[in-house]
């Protein structure tokens, strides 16, 4: 594999392995002439238009040039990406960050890329345990920046326990009885959340009745129609919509809202993303709560490991980050924090 050195970038010396990929600066970087290949797997995604944009604006505060830096939309299609990428390694760019289609694909992407010399920096959607181990193994110049779904699904369980079996129980059968919304089921952020949130249920002493798991692909109108349906064919038995993310509990609110039934009084609703409608929900009670999935440090950790890959230093071949809940107790905290 040859290693590329950019042109006024020169290997740095400095210590490798930042382990939270804070930038390490050498004195002869200038990040101004460093190419950007950005892969975002789907633009119309809610929570990846604040992770690209906060990651655009966070580049550039590190001293990138805005020209510099080209995000594709990759269309929710893994052939689509693939060109873009290839696109990408042809341009020449200095280091790719890609958030997969398919994180299945990614032994495939890790290979082209690799053998291109161009650094990789994962985001949002982790390939599997496998892959991650040939990075290592190979000390390649790849790694992984994101949270641990099961952290936020283990939230969301939280979050419904933390309320009592009295209060949830509205049907009085000594169970908690959900419908689940799953995301994108290739994607370990929906299998985690979907199995965590149930699992934290369990392990505080409730006993769980699953009428309905659906998948609604992260998307509002699909979260809408199908909750709707819920609904109709379960009617009151319903005491908890878990959605996988934010924008599938919006639809599920809308659907709530006009099946007549009220959040916080007869069902319980929780999403995951902190999205800024959502944090309204939550702070007016129209949500029962969310899980903040943190695009802001996802987003500068997946730049700072760039960086660190552009000056030598180098990247832990994963990156982690915490998730935080939200409820009414904290929402305004968060909302602050994110203003
Ligand atoms: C999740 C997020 C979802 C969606 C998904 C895309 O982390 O919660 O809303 O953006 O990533 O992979």
């Amino acid at each position: 594999m040859k290693r590329k050195v950019l042109g006024t970038l020169l290997v740095s010396t400095m210590a490798s392995a930042a382990m939270m990929a804070a930038p390490v600066m050498a004195e002869d970087v200038n990040l101004a002439d460093a190419k950007v290949g950005v892969c975002i797997y789907q633009f119309s995604d809610n929570f990846m238009t604040l992770f690209r944009t906060e990651l655009e604006n966070y580049l550039v505060s590190l001293g990138f040039s805005a020209e510099n830096i080209t995000i594709q939309d990759g269309a929710n299609d893994q052939a689509t990406q693939s060109n873009q990428i290839d696109a990408f390694i042809a341009d020449g760019v200095d280091v790719l960050i890609i958030n997969p289609v398919n994180s299945s694909s990614a032994e495939t992407i890790t290979d082209k890329v690799v053998n291109a010399g161009i650094p990789l920096v994962y985001i949002n959607r982790e390939p599997s345990a496998d892959e991650e181990a040939r990075w290592a193994d190979n000390n390649w110049d790849v790694t992984y920046v994101g949270c641990d779904a099961r952290q936020s699904g283990t939230m969301q369980g939280e979050i419904i326990a933390d309320l009592g079996l009295d209060t949830v129980d509205l049907n009085k059968n000594g169970k908690i009885d959900y419908i689940m919304i799953e995301g994108d089921p290739e994607n370990v952020d929906a299998q985690y959340r979907t199995e965590f949130s149930v699992k934290a249920l369990q392990d505080a002493g409730l006993e769980v009745e699953c009428l309905d798991d659906q998948v609604g692909n992260w998307d509002q109108a699909t979260a809408q129609n199908l909750v709707a349906n819920s609904l109709s064919m379960k009617a009151d038995d319903i005491e908890v919509v878990f959605c996988n993310n934010d924008a599938m509990a919006l639809g599920a609110l809308q659907s709530i809202e006009a099946a007549g039934r009220t959040v916080g009084t007869d069902i319980f609703l929780v999403g995951v993303d902190a999205l800024d409608e959502a944090l309204e929900n939550v702070a007016s009670g129209k949500m029962t709560g969310t899980v903040f999935n943190d695009h802001i440090s996802q987003s500068h950790s997946a730049a700072d490991a760039a960086v660190n890959y552009l000056t030598g230093a180098g990247n832990e071949h994963y990156i982690g980050c915490d998730y935080v809940k939200v409820t009414a107790d904290n929402v305004a905290d968060i909302q602050a924090q994110l203003k």
